[in-house]
């Protein structure tokens, strides 16, 4: 099973993501996590993607399709995958669509999670995360609630590159929302709901 979670910033793609694939026992593919391990890595990669990422623009599609592809031939990706924030361009799009089919494989769900822009600010601007264990928190969380390790902000969460993030999906990634309604695959889901209730909205849909 193939799922593309699409979503603006902060919808909670990558809540509902570990949320199945523990249920599924399916690859988590999350570009922006990708991207981040390489900035912290240091490497030539981390280096090209970390101004885009610290302005909230996209990082150019020829790297990311190029990390996709490889990342799909990974043997926990076998029996399927959660793609967490790709594609988000027309290009992204129809290059996973073409590898998936290369690879004898499809899309099965393109699930959208819809969230008000003005919530969204607000929860990533309060959003932390466990250096640790990846848990994603906020910041009630003093420490994480999984494995008390020390939780931190993201560079890009700060109101200003939210707002950009948040116009950069507007204008590019949004319309592969009816891209993936005319291929007939495409179920929205109220992100407003609590992340339990998402998810098992999200189950009814997939089972
Ligand atoms: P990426 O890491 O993908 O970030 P994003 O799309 O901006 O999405 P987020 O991770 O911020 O939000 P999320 O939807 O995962 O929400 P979360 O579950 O954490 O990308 C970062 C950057 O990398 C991009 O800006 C770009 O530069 C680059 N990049 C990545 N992919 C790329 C691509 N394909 N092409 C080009 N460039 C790319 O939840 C957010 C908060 O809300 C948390 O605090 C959480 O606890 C809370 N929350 C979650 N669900 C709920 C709920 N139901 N109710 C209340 N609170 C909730
Ligand atoms: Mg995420």
């Amino acid at each position: 099973m193939n799922i593309v979670l699409l979503g603006a910033p902060g919808a909670g793609k990558g809540t509902q993501a570990e949320k199945l694939i523990e249920a599924y026992d399916i690859a988590h593919i999350s570009t922006g996590d990708i991207l981040r391990a390489s900035v912290k890595a240091g490497t030539p990669l981390g280096l090209e993607a970390k101004s885009y990422m610290d302005a909230g623009e996209l990082v150019p599609d020829s790297v990311v399709i190029g990390l996709v592809k490889e990342r799909l031939q990974e043997e926990d990706a076998e029996g399927g995958s959660i793609l967490d924030g790709f594609p988000r361009t027309a290009a992204q799009a129809e290059a996973l669509s073409s590898e998936l089919e290369a690879m004898g494989r499809g899309i099965d769900f393109a699930i959208a999670v819809n969230v008000d822009p003005e919530v969204i600010v607000g929860r990533l601007c309060n959003r932390r995360l466990c250096k640790v264990c990846g848990y994603i928190g906020n910041v009630d969380d003093a420490v994480c609630p999984l494995c008390g390790g020390e939780m931190f902000q993201r560079d890009d969460d700060n109101p200003e590159v939210v707002r950009n993030r948040l116009d950069v999906y507007e204008k590019s990634t949004a319309p592969l929302i009816d891209y993936y309604r005319g291929a007939g695959i495409l179920v929205e889901v109220n992100g407003e709901l609590s992340p339990n209730e998402v998810f098992a909205n999200i189950q009814s849909i997939i089972n």
